[in-house]
């Protein structure tokens, strides 16, 4: 592989891949983040997020494959990458002894900061992650969201040009993960690249600019939000009938699956009359779905398309992976 010297990318990934014995966490992983940009990796548990986080960070070596970050190879130039960034998240650790103010000026100091600078900037973060009033207490006596906010304040002292966050809202209750998006905003109006580990959907659709999905270590999907989710699902049909009877509703799913010719598990019958029915072709299935339906003379409430959810596009994309494994 050429050693290409100007970063296209801040961070860039290709081949990746990374066994822990029998256990293969990451396989054939490439990807780009771009300047600037949030960017999202998406997967459920076990899915390799934070392998690839904590190869990034330099602490854990690929087998196979580049992984670079602003330009410096993770592996051959770990000291340029750590100078670079600001990782957080499952693995980092507090001095649960020291007061949130002086794990902060540790690791301004470590990172090569002043003293009054150090004290500054750690005044600033205190205060911006709703920290002050707890700053000056032993970190011991911290509750989980509070660790939490501290753990990305502390990674953020040395205002890095590229800040990777491990599922950075993970367990925090609304109002901390409202606060922490805040200053992730905050952060990207600044141009600080972010790549940060997600298991929220919502989170990902809200508030990234692209979105990777990894399942059992490879990467499935790469897109933005609404990429994704148009990628992933065309959409869904929702019938209301007019008859609320469940029983009914029931009927009328067979008849559909019967006559669009759909497999079975493309329509789902709620209650209420309600009916939603995978329409790969779009708005195709839904006059489909309403002609056989008047057809058959039942009547119909509504009538009407509704683009997939990312929740549903991740289940679509993880799914169709799954099968053909
Ligand atoms: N140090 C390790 N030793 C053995 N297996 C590991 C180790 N780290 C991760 N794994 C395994 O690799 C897979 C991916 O893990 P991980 O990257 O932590 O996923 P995620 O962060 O998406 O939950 C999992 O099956 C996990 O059990
Ligand atoms: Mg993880």
């Amino acid at each position: 592989m050429p050693d290409s010297p100007v970063a296209r990318a801040p961070i860039e990934v290709a081949g990746l891949g990374k066994s822990f014995g029998e256990v293969v966490a990451l396989s054939d992983v490439g990807l780009l983040v771009e300047p600037g940009s949030l960017t999202a990796l998406l997967g459920p548990n076990g899915a390799g997020k934070t392998t690839l986080v904590r190869i990034l960070a330099t602490l854990t070596r690929p087998d196979t494959g580049t992984a670079r970050v602003l330009g410096f190879d993770v592996t051959r130039q770990q000291q340029q990458v750590r100078r670079n960034i600001a990782v957080t998240g499952q693995f980092a650790g507090l001095d649960e002894a020291l007061t949130g103010t002086d794990n902060m000026l540790l690791i301004g100091r470590l990172a090569g900061l002043g003293h009054r600078q150090a004290r500054l900037r750690a005044a600033e973060l205190v205060a911006l992650f709703g920290l002050a009033d707890a700053a000056g207490r032993p970190v011991r006596t911290y509750s989980g969201g509070m660790r939490r906010r501290l753990d990305v304040a502390a990674s953020m002292m040395t205002r890095p040009a590229v800040l990777i966050l491990d599922e950075p809202t993970t367990g925090l209750d609304p109002a901390s993960r409202d606060l922490l998006w805040a200053v992730l905003g905050d952060l990207r109006a600044a141009g600080t690249t972010m790549l940060l580990t997600t298991q929220y959907l919502e989170e990902a659709d809200r508030f990234a600019d692209m979105v990777h999905v990894l399942s059992h270590g490879r990467l499935i999907a790469t897109g933005t939000p609404a990429q994704l989710k148009s990628q992933a699902g065309r959409g869904f049909a929702e019938i209301t009938l007019a008859s609320a009877d469940a029983a009914a509703a029931a009927a009328a799913a067979r008849l559909l699956e019967r006559q669009l010719s759909l497999p079975p598990a493309a329509v789902r019958s709620a209650e209420a009359g309600r009916i939603t029915v995978t329409a790969d072709d779009g708005v195709g299935t839904v006059l489909a779905a309403g002609a056989a339906l008047r057809a058959a003379h039942i009547e119909i409430a509504d009538l009407g398309i509704r683009q997939p959810t990312l929740d549903e596009a991740f289940l679509a994309l993880t799914g169709t992976r799954e099968a053909a494994r």
